[in-house]
This record gives structure tokens, sequence and C-alpha cells, in this order.
């Protein structure tokens, strides 16, 4: 070791320990309200792209009552005021029947960054019938994008 080595390897130290420890030692820091704002931008954009292209694909088919996204939660908070556990757990299903999942790996991807720690896993239920299943993917990401909008404009009123 030269005479240099110690004070250097100490600033070393001192200044990316820092770095290291908060980025290890808190995994899923809480997001700045800042942060949660452009993850909902984010999908709100996406929720529309994904509804745009669906209707377009798949013209002329309905929607339906019969499926709910539980969408919002009792927590007036965001990001808790969203149910993203149980959206994730729909866009998870709608994945797998998917032909293009570019947008809905996207949408899975700013979940993930909302999703609070140790949500249960639920299960979604998919129609078997092909129209019925279509009408399914349908109203469920209409209802997500609505469910987009309602959110970001409740973020609005809170920032103003
Ligand atoms: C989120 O949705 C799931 C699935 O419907 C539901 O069981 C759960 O109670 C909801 N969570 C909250 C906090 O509302
Ligand atoms: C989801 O469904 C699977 C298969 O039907 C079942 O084994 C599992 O326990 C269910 N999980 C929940 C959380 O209901």
């Amino acid at each position: 070791m030269g005479s240099h080595a110690g004070p250097t390897s100490a600033l070393f130290l001192l200044c990316c320990m820092g770095t290291w420890l908060s980025s290890h030692l808190s995994p899923i820091p809480p997001l700045q309200p800042s942060e949660v704002q452009k993850i909902i931008v984010e999908l709100q954009s996406l929720s529309k792209q994904l509804l745009d292209d669906y209707v377009k694909k798949e013209k002329g088919v309905p929607t339906s009552q019969s499926y709910t996204l539980p969408c919002l939660t009792p927590d007036p908070q965001p990001p808790n005021n969203i149910n993203s556990s149980a959206i994730q757990a729909h866009f998870k299903t709608i994945r797998q029947l998917a032909d293009d999942n570019s947008v809905i790996n996207e949408i899975i991807e700013q979940l993930d960054k909302l999703e609070a720690q140790d949500a249960p896993a639920t299960n979604v239920s998919v129609p078997t019938d092909t129209l019925e299943r279509k009408r399914f993917i349908l109203t469920t990401l209409q209802q997500f994008s609505e469910c987009m909008n309602l959110v970001l404009k409740s973020l609005n009123y809170g920032t103003q």
C-alpha cells in the first residue's frame, strides 16, 4: 500500500458507499409524487394506445357489463389508491391471449413500479368462448383507460 492509497480509498468508500447503500438497503423506496405522476401519465397514454389498437383490430366487438376491472381502492393517496395488483393480474392474463405484447409489457413494467409489496395474487378467469373472450379483453382495456383518466384527474386536482 502506497502512502496515498489510504486516503484515496477512504474517500472512495465515503463517496460510493452512500450511493451503494441507498440503492441496496431500500429495494422499494417510496415513490415521489412527481414519479407517480410520470408513471400515471405514461400508463394513461399506453392504455389509450392499447385500447385504440384493439378497437381497430377487433372491429364491432361490443363491451360487456359482465366484467369489472378493480381500479381504485379506498385509499385516497396515490399511488395507493390504484389497485395495481388487480390490474397487474388482469394484464398478465391478457398478455397470454394477445398477439402483440409490447405495449402490455410496458404497462406491466410501469405497474410494477407502483405495486405495493406482497400484494396478494389474484386469479382472473377468462371466458373460453372466442367472442366472449374478446369482449372481456375490450372491456378490461376500456376500464383500464377510464381508470387511468380518473387517477390522472385526481392527481391534477391534488397538485393545484
Ligand atoms: C384489489 O382488487 C382485488 C381483486 O378484485 C380485491 O380482492 C382487493 O380487495 C382490491 N384491493 C383493494 C385495496 O381494494
Ligand atoms: C388461482 O387458480 C389456481 C388454479 O385454478 C389455483 O391453484 C390457485 O390457488 C388460485 N390462486 C388464488 C390466489 O386464488
